[in-house]
């Protein structure tokens, strides 16, 4: 039974063979019943008759020559017995006797018996079939009384041949055979048919399932059926898509971390590096005079100082992007806000002789944001045009209207950022020069991924706009309060 349990194909044909098979033989068996019968019942209802009307022939006392004529008119056998059984007459089916002295109890044996005899007598009709010694063949018999007054003189038994209908049955039967073969060969053939269009799709699905599971998404099933297969098909088209995406999601999230970490580890070993230089130094008294010795402690707390921001940045990065802090907006007016980052940074400005220019539009409406927030990101922003902008050059603060947003931008005359760059300095711990940014008193390459991520926050958009030698504007946009817009 091994063989069941592994094709489709076996179980199918089995099943449409075995269908085949039951239908073939319960119809054959019904129609050849119902043949039977209604053959019998024709057969039956002839013969009475028959046996009828030449008993009341007789009993009115027809000649007995009227047999002989009669049975070779109908092609049945007509017999005339007396009381005790003797055969008087018997005419037809190759039979031409007359007062024969045969009993037909001795030559009936098993057809006709003394009792079915007996009730003959009694007045009763009988109906037999079976074999006819006599006749020698399979017939169907009456025995009707014949009559004279209150007596029974005798009997009248019809028979007719049943071979001819068991030679039909035989013939019906053996087409029953024929189209019973023909079934199975026809179940075998289609079974095939069906179980390879079955299997198919089966068999390629489960090529699609183990290189699934080798890590190649990029198999599908071809389907054109919509069947229980082809659902099951697109299903597995579609887990193999969605499996697709998430793994190519969690590389990617795999690929940032590990960024982040080479990032911070990165930004770590720089400030560390140097100060331990400087500490080595004044531990070994490399630094002899005061002036150098005050030189490493500066360059000491200047690293360390970096270190503490670069920790804050990050500790900072972690709560935005994490979420768990959501960001407290209010309604209040920016300007002073602008102002006061402005002025945070005038030490700076002043002292590489940068032109500051502040276009503030005086009718600004009121935001809808986090002032410590805006705060920063102006801060973040200015930093950067400062740093980056040469001695003698502009840093400019705009303000723009628009449709329920401020936009507020900073312009420098700095060095520009190559186009190709611009899509990249949002992300954390990227630099445009990796080495002119520390040169420049450069930071981590965090504070543009903070501005972005507060920006969005609080429901605004950062943009840059930029060309190398052109100078840069960074803007950013926050929804104006509720009343004005
Ligand atoms: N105004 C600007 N002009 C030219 N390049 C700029 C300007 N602002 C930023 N950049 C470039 O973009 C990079 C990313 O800026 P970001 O502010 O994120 O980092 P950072 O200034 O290097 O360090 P941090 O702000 O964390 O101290 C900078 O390293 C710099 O190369
Ligand atoms: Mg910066």
């Amino acid at each position: 039974m091994n063989f069941l349990k592994k094709s489709i194909v076996t179980k199918l044909w089995l099943a449409m063979v075995l269908l085949v098979l039951v239908i073939t033989w319960t119809t054959g068996m019904v129609q050849s019943n119902i043949i039977k019968k209604v053959y019998y019942k024709q057969q039956t209802d002839s013969i009475l008759r028959q046996g009828n009307d030449i008993a009341a022939a007789m009993s009115s006392g027809a000649s007995r020559e009227k047999i002989t004529l009669l049975s070779q008119m109908t092609h049945t056998n007509i017999m005339l017995v007396d009381p005790e059984g003797f055969i008087l007459e018997c005419h037809g089916m190759g039979m031409n006797m007359s007062s024969t002295g045969i009993s037909i109890l001795d030559h009936h044996d098993g057809l006709i018996t003394l009792a079915d005899f007996e009730k003959v007598l009694a007045g009763e009709r009988v109906l037999k079939s079976g074999a006819n010694d006599i006749i020698g063949e399979n017939v169907l018999s009456v025995l009707v009384p014949v009559t004279t007054g209150e007596n029974t003189t005798g009997a009248i038994i019809v028979s007719h041949s049943i071979a001819a209908i068991e030679g039909q049955l035989l013939e019906y039967q053996s087409i029953i055979l024929n189209v019973g073969i023909g079934g199975i060969i026809l179940a075998t053939f289609l079974s095939l048919l069906f179980s390879r269009s079955l299997s198919r799709p089966l068999i390629q699905m489960n090529r699609v399932a183990r290189a699934l599971a080798r890590g190649d998404y990029n198999r599908k099933v071809v389907f054109e059926s919509q069947d229980e297969i082809g659902v099951l098909a697109s299903s597995l088209n579609t887990l193999s898509g969605e499996l697709q995406e998430k793994i190519a999601t969690l590389e990617r999230m795999d690929q940032t971390r590990k960024d982040f970490v080479a990032g911070v580890s990165h930004e770590l070993r720089t400030p560390l590096t140097i100060i331990q230089g400087y500490a080595e130094a004044l531990k070994d008294n490399v630094a002899e005079s005061e002036e150098d010795r005050r030189d490493c402690i500066e360059g000491i707390v200047e690293e360390t100082d970096r270190l503490k921001r670069l920790v804050f940045d990050l500790l900072d990065l972690r709560r935005i992007e994490s979420g768990q802090e959501s960001i407290e907006l209010t309604e209040f007016d920016m300007t002073p806000v602008l102002l006061k980052a402005a002025e945070k940074m005038g030490v700076f400005i002043e002292q590489k002789g940068i032109a500051l220019d502040l276009a503030i539009s005086e009718e600004l409406p009121p935001v809808l944001a986090n002032p410590d927030r805006l705060q920063q990101i102006l801060f973040n922003l200015l930093e950067n045009a400062v740093r980056y902008t040469p001695t003698g050059g502009t840093v400019r603060v705009n303000t723009a209207v628009l449709s329920g947003n401020v936009k507020v931008s900073v312009t420098d005359s700095g060095p520009g950022i190559p186009a190709d760059q611009q899509e990249f300095i949002w992300e954390k711990f990227y630099k445009v020069d990796k080495s002119r940014a520390r040169r420049e008193g450069g930071g981590t390459g965090l504070g543009l991924a903070i501005v972005k991520r507060l920006a969005e926050q609080m429901g605004g958009l950062v943009y840059v706009e930029s060309a190398p030698g052109q100078g840069t504007t960074f803007s950013f946009t926050l929804r104006t309060g509720v009343e004005k817009t």
